[in-house]
């Protein structure tokens, strides 16, 4: 597929208004996103479990206006208006007007709630563009004649990576890989696509539990980050590096083998923060807390055997993977020792899980 194939042919149907409502969920690299080119093309493939708890519910209602010069819209978060939304969705709808032509024939109502706490520094550009971007796809289905199955996931895949690159991988489960990898079938650079390969029963309802360390506002945007790899001394080797580790976790995937698992995932955290400690202008995400928690967990595998590791997004936060069966015992180690690391306490239990849904159509 090309970016022209998701040009659609003029639409044969016509509508006045409805809305949809669809559930995305959030997502966790295990080989990182960081760098990209013209046009949100990664520098390097990347794979993440998909979530099952962290999500957005996004309702989107049209309604037919008369003025088709320029895009009209109202954005909501927890039934307030949200102005300050305006401009990135602004932006998105620019970006993906060539491949949703019927964008100014429509006013739009988006209302979007998440179920993990807004200000909790967890991102929710992955959630929140990929919620949106099926609604519109669900829009251009009532439009079209027909769109297969395939083609509207994968269509809603490539538009979210328009709204936010790591958005592309939310939409299936339970491990997705987005970006050319010659030894993956079907990986793109435009869009996500389910991992294809036979992943062990260890890797079976991993555990995510993201541990809450900076509620904050994030230091660093996205797309000031990525921007850093641009003349980055270490950008060719990290990108190399990134390619061949999404080829080593093949062959852990399928094996099951979680000592290797664990050596990959914390190296590829520990590397995306190395190369922002290493950028111009330079940055360190971590707070003293991300380093408490990082030696506590070391400490625990060390005394128990435990298969727990942990992983970081561009933020101070924790994410501490665990397989099924160690469930009782992580998560008991989690309260009592690594809680007290987290702002209030709080820190949330998530697991991985399977895609969007649609909740609603009318
Ligand atoms: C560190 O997808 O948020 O989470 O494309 O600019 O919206 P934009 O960036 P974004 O970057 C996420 C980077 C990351 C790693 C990852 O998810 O792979």
């Amino acid at each position: 597929m090309t970016e022209t194939d998701f040009i659609p042919k003029p639409y044969s149907k016509s509508i006045n208004n409805g809305s949809f409502t669809w559930s995305s969920p959030s997502n966790i690299a295990l080989v990182k996103y960081w760098g990209k080119k013209k046009d949100q093309i990664p520098e390097n493939p990347s794979i993440s479990f998909t979530l099952d708890n962290c999500k957005t519910t996004t309702k989107l209602s049209f309604s037919k206006k008369d003025n088709q010069n320029e895009f009209s819209f109202d954005v909501f978060l927890d039934d307030e208006k949200k102005d300050d939304f305006k401009s990135k969705i602004e932006t998105f709808f620019k970006r993906i007007e060539a491949y949703l032509p019927f964008l100014k024939d429509y006013h739009f109502k988006i209302e979007t709630s998440n179920t993990f706490p807004h200000s909790s520094g967890i991102a929710s550009s992955a959630s929140g563009m990929s919620a949106l971007a099926l609604c519109l796809m669900s829009v251009e289905k009532e439009l079209s004649e027909a769109i297969s199955d395939t083609l509207f996931i994968q269509k809603a895949s490539f538009l979210a990576r328009l709204g936010s690159g790591s958005a592309c991988r939310s939409l299936e489960g339970d491990l997705v890989v987005w970006g050319n990898h010659a030894e993956i079938d079907g990986s793109s650079d435009l869009y996500g696509v389910k991992y294809p390969f036979e992943v062990h029963q260890n890797f079976k309802n991993y555990n995510d539990t993201i541990l809450l360390v900076d509620k904050g506002e994030k230091q660093v945007s996205s797309t000031v980050g990525h921007n850093l790899m641009y003349g980055h001394p270490f950008a060719a080797q990290r990108f190399d590096q990134a390619a061949e580790n999404l080829s080593n976790i093949k062959s852990i995937l399928k094996t099951g083998d979680l000592d290797a698992f664990i050596a990959l995932v914390e190296s590829e955290a520990l590397t995306l923060h190395a190369m922002m400690m290493t950028s111009m202008p330079y940055f360190i995400l971590m707070k003293p807390n991300t380093m408490e928690i990082i030696n506590k967990i070391w400490a625990f595998r060390e005394a128990t055997n435990s298969k727990v590791c942990f992983t970081l997004d561009a933020g101070a936060n924790v994410h501490v993977l665990y397989p099924e069966n160690e469930t009782e015992e992580v998560q008991g180690f989690i309260k009592t020792e690594l809680a007290i690391y987290c702002q209030k306490g709080e820190y949330i239990n998530d697991k991985v899980g399977f895609g969007a849904k649609l909740i609603v159509s009318e």
